[in-house]
C-alpha cells in the first residue's frame, strides 16, 4: 500500500525523505515522487518505477526549504505511472494521500463541471482541487483542510503543503496509518515507524479523524471539528539492527531464519520454565535465552482474567491471507486441546456476512501489522455488538492492537518481506499457549496433562533449527522444481491449514499456479489436474492419519505427480515414493505445523528467486493492506 513521509526540521529535507521511502519500500508501490520547499514554490519530482529511479532524477535537484513531503504509490486509480504518481499539485497546493477515495467519480464531476482539469487518473488529484478552492477564499492551509475533508467518503490519511502557506504541514489520518515523530527542532510524519526511527523514538500514534497541524517546529492536533487535543508522546523501543539485511540476499530469508527466535520470543513471557506450565501473564523470565532478547515492553500484556476464560463459550478467528492460515491452525489446535468450538473466517467475508455472535464468544483478531482494513472492520463490527477481542499482533499500538480488549504479542520483530514468515510461526506459538490456558481454565487439562504440550513448545526453537539447515536442499532443487505447471500442496488435520500457507508463499512470490487441499478430498475433483507436469508436495505427519495421507499420495503418484514430501524420520517407503523427500524432526501433533511450514517457505523463496523475482516485493502486493 502507498507509503507517506513528511518532513520538517534542519537536515536535507531531500535525504530524509527518500530515506523515509526506501524504508517503506516492503509496503510495495510502483512510483513515487516528492514535492520540497524551494524559494517559495515547492518543487515537485515524480517517476514511475522504484525509488532508484526517483533518486536518480533527484540526483543533481537542491532544495533550500526545510520541509517537504513524499510518496510511494501503490495503484488502484490508473495504472503506474509518472503522471499518476504523487504528490498531485494544483497551483501550488501538493499533496499525497494513501487509502481510496470513494465517492471521488462523483466529486471529480462537481469540480470539472466548475471547469477543473485534471491530469491524473487518481482519485486522489482532487484533493489538491478541494484544498486548493478553499486555500483561494481562506488563504489558510489548515481550515482548506478541515473543510476539504469533510467532503470525502472513505478511507484517506493525507498530507498537504501550500505555497501559499510555506512551512506549514496538515496531517489528516481517516483509515491508512499515520504516525508523527517529534524530535529535537523536527517533525516527521510517516506511515509507519520504521520511516521515524532513524530521527527521533519520540511519536503519536494519531488516531481516526485526527489532524496534525504542522508550523515549522510546532505542531498542534485537531479533532475533525477543529477542537484542539492533547496527546501523549510515546517512547518506542526499537532496535535499528532489527530494519536490517544483515548480509542476507533478501528480507525474506533472514526472517526465515530468525523464526527459531521468533517462537523463543513469542512464547517466553508466557512459560514459567521451572513448573512447565503456562500462564497469560507475564511470567517465565528465568530462561537462559532472555539476555539475548530485545527490551519488550510487556506493560500491556493479556487483560484477559482467567474467570472471563471460563466463561467462553465459542471463539471466533478473524484474519485475512497467511494470518487466516494461522487462524485455521488455530481453529484445530483450541478445539483440540480445550475442547471448545471456534470458527476461523476469512476478514473479508465475516465482515459482511451478518455473523451471529452468541453472548460469551469471544472474537480472536489475528494480525502481522495490526492495519489490515478487513480485520479492523471485523473487530469494529463485534465491538459494536458486545463481543470482547483479543488481538495477536506484532506490531504495537497499530490500530487494531488499540482497539482491541486483551493482547498477545508477537514478538517477533519488525517483518519487511511482504511474505509473511516469523509472523505465522509466532502465532502459532502463541495460539498453543491460549488453548493451553483456556484448556486448563475449563478443566480439561491440568498442571500435569499440560506439561507435554509446554515441553514441546519450549523444545521446539531448538528443533526449527534442525530444519532450516536445509535450506540447501530447495535451493538445489529449485530449478527443476520451477519447470513445473502447477503445484498441489495437500495435508490432512492441522496439516491442511499448513498446505494452503505453502501455496499461498509459492503463488505470491514465484508466481506460479499453487493449490492447497485437504488431502482427503482429491478423489472429489483435484485428482484430474494430476500428470508428470504436475508437482504435488505432500505433508505426512506422523499421526493416526498418517495411513490415510499415504494413501492419498500413492494416489497423485500413480496418476504421474511429481511427488515432494515432508515426513518424519528415516521414512524408506516415502523416500522410495517421492521424487524428493524431506526429513523433519519428530515432533508433537501441536508443533507439527511450525517445522511443516518451514520446508514449505523454503522451497517457495527458492524458486522465486531462481527465477529472478523481488522476493521481498512481490509484484500486485503490499505489506499492509489497509484498503479493502
Ligand atoms: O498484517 P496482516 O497479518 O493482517 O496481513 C494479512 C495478509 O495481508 C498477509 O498475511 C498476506 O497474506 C501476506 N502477504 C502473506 O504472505
Amino acid at each position: 500500500m502507498c507509503g507517506i513521509v513528511g518532513y520538517y526540521g534542519p537536515k536535507d529535507p531531500k535525504s530524509v525523505i527518500l530515506e523515509g521511502l526506501q524504508t517503506l519500500e516492503y509496503r510495495g508501490y510502483d512510483s513515487a515522487g516528492v514535492a520540497i520547499l524551494n524559494g517559495s514554490e515547492y518543487k515537485r519530482i515524480r517517476a514511475e518505477g522504484k525509488l532508484a529511479a526517483l533518486a536518480d532524477k533527484l540526483a543533481d535537484e537542491t532544495f533550500d526549504g526545510a520541509i517537504g513531503i513524499g510518496h510511494t504509490r501503490w495503484a488502484t486509480h490508473g495504472p503506474p505511472s509518472e503522471r499518476n504518481a504523487h504528490p498531485h499539485c494544483i497551483e501550488g497546493v501538493n499533496i499525497v494521500h494513501n487509502g481510496i477515495i470513494e465517492n471521488y467519480a462523483e466529486l471529480r464531476e462537481e469540480l470539472m463541471s466548475e471547469g477543473a482539469t485534471f491530469s491524473s487518473d487518481t482519485d486522489s488529484e482532487l484533493v489538491a482541487h478541494l484544498i486548493n478552492k478553499s486555500m483561494k477564499s481562506t488563504g489558510n492551509l489548515m481550515e482548506a483542510v478541515m473543510k476539504m475533508m469533510k467532503r470525502l467518503e472513505g478511507a484517506y490519511s493525507i498530507l498537504a503543503v501550500s505555497a501559499d502557506a510555506p512551512e506549514e504541514m496538515v496531517a489528516f489520518k481517516n483509515g491508512p496509518p499515520l504516525i508523527l515523530g517529534v524530535g529535537e527542532k523536527e517533525l516527521v510524519v510517516a506511515s509507519d515507524i520504521q520511516a521515524i526511527m532513524p530521527h527521533t523514538n519520540k511519536v503519536i500514534f494519531l488516531e481516526d479523524d485526527e489532524v496534525v497541524y504542522i508550523r515549522k517546529d510546532r505542531y498542534e492536533l485537531f479533532n475533525r471539528s477543529g477542537g484542539l487535543i492533547k496527546k501523549e508522546v510515546e517512547v518506542i523501543d526499537w532496535s535499528p539492527e532489527q530494519v536490517e539485511k544483515q548480509g542476507f540476499k533478501h528480507y525474506m530469508l533472514k526472517e526465515i531464519f530468525e523464526q527459531p527466535r521468533a517462537v523463543a520470543q513469542a512464547i517466553d513471557p508466557h512459560i514459567n520454565l521451572e513448573t512447565k506450565s503456562v500462564a497469560l501473564t507475564r511470567v517465565g523470565f528465568g530462561g537462559a535465552r532472555v539476555e539475548e532478547l530485545p527490551k519488550i515492553d510487556v506493560q500491556e500484556d493479556l487483560q484477559l482474567t482467567n474467570e472471563t476464560l471460563e466463561g467462553i463459550e465459542r471463539i471466533f478467528i478473524v484474519a485475512c491471507g497467511t494470518s487466516y492460515y494461522a487462524g485455521q491452525v488455530g481453529e484445530y489446535l483450541i478445539e483440540q486441546i480445550a475442547r471448545v468450538p471456534v470458527e476461523c473466517d476469512i476478514g473479508s467475508e465475516f465482515r459482511y456476512r451478518y455473523p451471529v455472535i452468541p453472548e460469551n464468544s469471544l472474537v480472536i483478531t489475528i494480525s502481522q501489522s495490526g492495519e489490515t482494513a478487513d480485520t479492523l472492520a471485523a473487530l469494529r463490527l463485534v465491538k459494536q455488538q458486545g463481543a470482547k477481542v483479543l488481538s495477536i499482533c506484532n506490531v504495537r499500538r497499530s490500530s487494531i492492537d488499540r482497539e482491541a480488549d486483551g493482547h498477545l504479542y508477537m514478538n517477533a520483530g519488525a517483518e519487511i518481506g511482504v511474505a509473511s514468515t516469523k509472523a505465522f510461526v509466532s502465532t502459532l506459538s502463541l495460539l498453543q499457549i491460549f488453548a493451553i490456558q483456556l484448556a486448563k481454565v475449563k478443566g480439561v487439562l491440568n498442571q500435569d496433562t499440560e506439561k507435554p504440550f509446554v515441553e514441546a513448545l519450549v523444545s521446539l526453537p531448538s528443533q526449527m533449527e534442525k530444519v532450516l539447515v536445509h535450506d540447501k536442499f530447495f535451493e538445489e532443487a529449485a530449478s527443476s522444481l520451477k519447470t513445473y505447471r502447477g503445484f498441489l500442496y495437500m495435508g490432512r488435520g492441522v496439516s491442511f491449514p499448513i498446505a494452503m500457507e505453502g501455496a499461498l508463499k509459492l503463488k505470491e512470490l514465484a508466481y506460479m499456479h499453487a493449490e492447497g487441499y485437504a488431502a482427503g478430498e482429491m478423489k472429489h475433483g483435484p485428482l484430474a489436474l494430476i500428470d508428470e507436469s504436475m508437482a504435488v508436495v505432500m505433508l505426512v505427519a506422523n499421526d493416526e492419519l498418517y495411513d490415510k495421507t499415504v494413501s492419498n499420495l500413492e494416489e497423485a503418484k500413480a496418476r504421474g505427480g511429481q511427488i515432494i514430501s515432508i515426513g518424519s524420520g528415516e521414512n524408506q517407503k516415502l523416500q522410495n515414493l517421492s521424487l524428493h523427500y524431506l526429513s523433519i524432526p519428530e515432533a508433537h501433533w501441536t508443533v507439527n505445523p511450525v517445522l511443516q511450514v518451514l520446508p514449505l517457505q523454503l522451497l517457495a523463496y527458492h524458486v522465486a528467486s531462481s527465477l529472478g523475482h523481488d522476493v521481498d516485493q512481490p509484484r500486485n502486493l503490499a505489506k499492509s493492506v489497509t484498503v479493502e
